[in-house]
């Protein structure tokens, strides 16, 4: 069940209010944690400069604390601020792909926390396309740690009311900018090997990355390089079951539906962006309407296929079985 309104919850303001970021940047500086949106999903900001707003972020959302953060830039040129020994390739990445949905694996400097990073040498870097998220990292003028904005081991929010659901009693503010455009989170690149690896498929298509940098990506999923990985990550409650094919989904739906189950086919699996853009509200609506099980097609693994294959392969694992 959603958690009742209580008079701890969080205000809700719109993005387009006059004053919302200067309120915005107020409670960042003060240590405080704003959920606001990014072209991806919701992320949960807090100021990477100062140690006990991390530590907030972790509790809101019930995280493992080895699970390291994507820091938030502005521009590239911030970049040099929480890393080093930058090869001229993962430059290259950013002059291409950002601001944009690719977040980038770098050495780390000292001025990153062991908070954020769960103790590794290395740092997740990103800058986001959404326009008012970079402009409160420069009025801050710190780069600002945003996990998805949503309890651990849930799926992401794309809505403000998603975030809502999740966190209201335990943050400061959320910020409302609508639904999110891509729908799932950004690809993670590791630079840090001397061949660049993909560590999560994600919004910004793996061949295009290739295709642009003019390098092969070596494929890196599993846990021990992103801590965040679990195979149980994105799950709703109800039971998700994986077909490859239109036809093979409403024949399922059927006959589960003779067995006597409440069952729902996920929409729009034949146009990929807007599968993508709608995966998450559809799974957490299907948890609303107590549906018991969800039946998704899997779409190829190209192209942004690829991350919806793969947070459709998380979704289908039950995170406590
Ligand atoms: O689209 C996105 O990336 C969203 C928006 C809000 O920006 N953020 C997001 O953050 O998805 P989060 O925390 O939910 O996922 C970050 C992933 C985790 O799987 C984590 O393990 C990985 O990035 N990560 C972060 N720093 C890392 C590091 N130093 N080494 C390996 N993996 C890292
Ligand atoms: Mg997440």
């Amino acid at each position: 069940m959603a958690p009742q309104p209580s008079d701890r919850n969080c205000a809700v303001i719109d993005i387009a209010h006059g004053d919302t970021l200067q309120r915005v940047t107020e409670i960042l500086h003060k240590g405080g944690t704003v959920a606001l949106p990014t072209e991806t999903v919701y992320g949960l900001a807090a100021d990477v400069a100062q140690d006990d707003a991390i530590l907030r972020v972790f509790k809101a959302k019930n995280r493992p604390a080895n699970h390291p953060l994507i820091v938030h830039l502005d521009e590239p040129d911030r970049v040099d601020e929480y890393a080093t020994h930058i090869p001229s390739i993962a430059r290259e990445a950013m002059r291409l792909f950002w601001p944009g949905p690719l977040t980038i694996l770098l050495q780390r400097t000292e001025a990153i926390s062991n908070l954020v990073t769960g103790g590794r040498n290395s740092v997740a870097l990103r800058c986001p396309a959404n326009e008012f998220f970079r402009d409160v990292v420069r009025a801050l003028d710190s780069g600002l740690v945003a996990p998805s904005a949503n309890r651990f081991g849930h799926v992401s929010p794309t809505r403000a009311s998603h975030v809502f659901d999740d966190l209201a009693d335990r943050i400061d503010l959320i910020v409302d900018g609508g639904e999110t455009i891509h729908g799932v989170e950004s690809t993670i690149i590791d630079f840090t090997t001397s061949i660049p690896q993909l560590l999560r498929a994600g919004a910004l298509p793996r061949e295009r990355i290739s295709e642009l940098l003019d390098i092969e990506l070596l494929e890196a999923n599993g846990p021990s390089r992103a801590p965040g990985m679990l195979e149980s990550h994105y799950a709703p409650r109800s039971r998700v079951q994986l077909v490859d094919s239109a036809l093979a989904a409403t024949e399922l739906e059927e006959s589960l539906r003779r067995a006597g189950h409440r069952v729902r086919v996920l929409e729009h699996s034949d146009n990929e962006a807007l599968y993508a853009a709608t995966l998450y509200a559809q799974l957490r609506r299907a948890d609303a309407d107590a549906i018991e099980i969800v039946v998704a097609v899997v779409p190829k693994q190209l192209g942004l296929g690829a991350a919806i294959a793969d947070r459709l392969n998380k979704a289908a694992v039950k995170p406590y079985d």
